[in-house]
């Protein structure tokens, strides 16, 4: 299985590609992730240059995330397939991709568009948090841990961290490149007979119940799963 998750910051994309894993067996692999993972290492110049691109909220340059990405799905745990969240992310990226995966001899499965309202989505971002340990993702109002500053999954004790490009200005900035350079990718997609669209409002199993719905191939259109529009 291989997929594409589409939406603004704080759609839902990595809490719905980790569960997505489980289900078809297959990694989620996030750009952000992959640049936080960078970020982290103060001596590595390339890293020190992702960072400011983070903190503003712009794109990091398509010669360095696709390369990442043509890397990464070579990797022996995608041989089955992949989740990818949060690539790509403008027209250029995709048709990057598209070329990427023919010389790799591979097809993509789907492409899901997580549609959100926009005002809901400051609540989602400023209430985020996650574990440094594992990565599980929490919420202050939709997914608080089972025990106060315990992650349910690693069981680790006051790793709970907060990003550092989830303030005002920045979501603010992603938002503002979201619609001007990833939203062109949607009709990219549609052309192509492959964008499916579910309400990403839902609660969380909610949604992931419509995206596995909306990836049976007896669903192979959009409109099985477009109940209204967003954006
Ligand atoms: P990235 O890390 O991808 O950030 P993003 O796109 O802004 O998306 P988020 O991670 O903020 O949101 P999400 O959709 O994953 O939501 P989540 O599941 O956490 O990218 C960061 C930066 O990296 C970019 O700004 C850019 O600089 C760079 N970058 C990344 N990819 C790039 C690329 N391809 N090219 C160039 N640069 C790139 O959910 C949010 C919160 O809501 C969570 O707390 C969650 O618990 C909660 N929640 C989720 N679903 C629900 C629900 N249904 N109901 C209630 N709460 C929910
Ligand atoms: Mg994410
Ligand atoms: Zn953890």
């Amino acid at each position: 299985m291989r997929i594409i998750l589409l939406g603004p910051p704080g759609a839902g994309k990595g809490t719905q590609a980790s569960r997505l894993t489980a289900k078809y067996g297959v990694p989620s692999i996030s750009t952000g992730d992959l640049f936080r993972a960078r970020v982290k290492d103060p001596n590595d110049p390339l890293g020190q240059q992702i960072k400011a691109i983070l903190d503003a909220g712009t794109l990091v340059p398509d010669e360095i995330t696709v390369k990442m990405i043509s890397e990464r799905i070579d990797h022996d745990d995608c041989k089955n397939g992949f989740i990818l969240d949060g690539f790509p992310r403008s027209v250029s990226q995709a048709e990057a991709l598209e070329k990427m995966l023919k010389e790799k001899n591979l097809k993509l499965d789907g492409v899901v568009q997580i549609g959100v309202d926009e005002e809901k989505l400051v609540e989602r971002i400023a209430g985020r948090f996650s574990c440094s340990g594992c990565g599980e993702g929490y919420h202050d109002k939709f997914k608080q841990p089972a025990h106060a500053n315990t992650c349910d999954k690693c069981h680790k004790t006051g790793t709970f961290v907060r990003r550092a490009d989830d303030n005002e200005k920045t979501v603010r900035e992603r938002m503002h490149i979201y619609h001007t350079q990833t939203e062109p990718i949607l009709p990219y997609y549609t052309e192509r007979g492959m964008l499916k669209t579910v309400d990403g409002m839902a609660d969380m199993d909610h949604v992931t119940a419509a995206i596995e719905s909306a990836l049976e191939p007896k669903n192979g259109g959009a409109a099985a799963n477009s109940p209204k529009k967003f954006g």
